[in-house]
């Protein structure tokens, strides 16, 4: 009889110099850094291009690299006129990045020098890549509210150029640098689903413009990058801290599950969450919505405090979301732009992925066990009989 690994569970499908994730320790560590000391002080640029690379850029390859992210900012018309049309339908921001994502590259070549090791093809997609997926979240953003879609400034990076296209101004530093934070912290962990989905596509040696529209999707499911909002609606929900412990309490008796606690890897606290949480407060004081966020870190210690009484066997800590939930709020977003644009950030993991996966490619084909009937016989339309399906 042949094992199945349901899902892959346990099974060790690559080797990675990107991220290592250790959900006993709590611990992630990102090209080398832990987690902490990589996204409180790179800008993303810095982190893309150590993961693209392997190293931190010098000063002329960031200056280099920013520019060429800047000038990529500007989207095709073709791509532009897509989402026009799509806004009409109203349809979910990650529909529409998944659909826009897929026209870049087509026909042009800018020829950027690619560092070592890494073909022109690629690194012209991957450039096309990171510089338009800002633009296009925040031009759709924009479109579904029937607002014209703000020129780019290529001279910012992308964290602030994206809130400038956003918002149409230039936003305050602490912003930025809670937005910089923020997409260095999801930048990469190890070999979830949408990076296996790039990896495989990539090792049939297609393109990587192919390879992270499908890692769109696999993120765009609620299993893996669709749960921020909830975690932020139980927050508004409870209203209150004085709430939170019935609220909590009565969630827990009905069988629900709070949003934003447990995690299938982490066994004790997601160290994400902690320096989401520190980026979250840093931003609210300057000038924020200090309630909202003392209000969240009131219904964090009650529901640590009710979980451990209710599933004391399980450790349910905090995870990634809760803080992205609250720090995205605090940047201005509307809930349905949290998993575009963890797309952004996390493309820059698709595309060091994908060119590990091309450097010692080989194709990623399992097997399945086949448990179906055999040795049936062809009958005509006329003589089948009608089957309910
Ligand atoms: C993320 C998650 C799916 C991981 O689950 P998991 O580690 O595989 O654990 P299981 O789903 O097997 O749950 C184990 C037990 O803990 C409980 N549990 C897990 N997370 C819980 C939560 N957030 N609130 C209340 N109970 C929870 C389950 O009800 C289950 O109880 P049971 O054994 O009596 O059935 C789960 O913790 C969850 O649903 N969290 C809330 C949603 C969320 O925040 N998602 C974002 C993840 S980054």
């Amino acid at each position: 009889m042949t094992a199945i690994n349901t899902g892959l569970e346990g099974i060790v499908a690559a080797e990675t110099r990107l991220s290592m994730v250790d959900g006993t320790a709590g611990e992630l560590v990102i090209g080398g850094f832990p987690l902490a000391e990589l996204a409180m002080n790179a800008t993303f640029e810095e982190s893309a291009w150590l993961l693209l690379t392997g190293e931190l850029p010098d000063a002329a390859q960031l200056a280099r690299f920013r520019e060429e992210l800047g000038t990529r900012r500007t989207l095709a018309p073709e791509t532009l006129e897509l989402l026009a049309r799509i806004a009409e339908s109203g349809a979910p921001a990650m529909d529409a990045l998944r659909a826009a994502a897929g026209t870049l590259g087509i026909g042009v070549r800018h020829g950027s020098t690619p560092p070592d090791g890494i073909a022109g093809a690629d690194w012209d997609d991957a450039l096309s890549l990171l510089g338009a997926m800002p633009a296009i979240v925040a031009a759709y953003a924009r479109l579904r509210d029937g607002l014209p879609p703000v020129t780019p400034d290529p001279s910012l990076g992308t964290a602030a150029g994206f809130l400038q296209m956003l918002a149409g101004e230039l936003p305050p530093p602490a912003r930025v640098r809670g937005l910089e934070t923020y997409l260095n912290t999801v930048i990469d962990h190890g070999l979830n689903a949408s990076t296996f989905t790039a990896r495989v596509i990539v090792s049939t040696g297609s393109d990587l413009v192919s390879a992270v529209t499908g890692a769109i999707g696999a993120l765009k499911g609620p299993l893996h990058g669709g749960a921020p909002g909830p975690a932020l609606d139980m927050v508004f929900a409870i209203g209150s801290a004085a709430n939170a412990e019935p609220y909590i309490r009565a969630e827990l008796a009905a069988g629900r599950r709070l949003m934003g606690f447990g995690h299938r890897v982490y066994k004790v606290r997601d160290p994400r969450a902690d320096v989401l949480a520190v980026a979250a407060e840093t931003m609210f004081r300057d000038g924020g919505d200090m309630a909202l966020y003392e209000l969240a870190r009131a219904v964090e210690e009650t529901a640590l405090r009710i979980l451990a009484e209710h599933k004391p066997e399980r450790r349910l800590q905090t995870n990634v979301e809760f803080y992205t939930a609250l720090l995205l709020h605090g940047l201005g977003l509307s809930t349905d732009l949290f998993t575009p644009l963890f797309a952004v950030s996390r493309t820059a993991g698709w595309l060091a992925h994908s060119f590990e996966q091309r450097r010692a490619n080989k194709l990623i084909r399992p097997q399945s066990v086949y448990t179906g009937p055999r040795d049936r016989k062809w009958i005509g339309a006329e003589e089948r009989g009608h089957v309910e399906v």
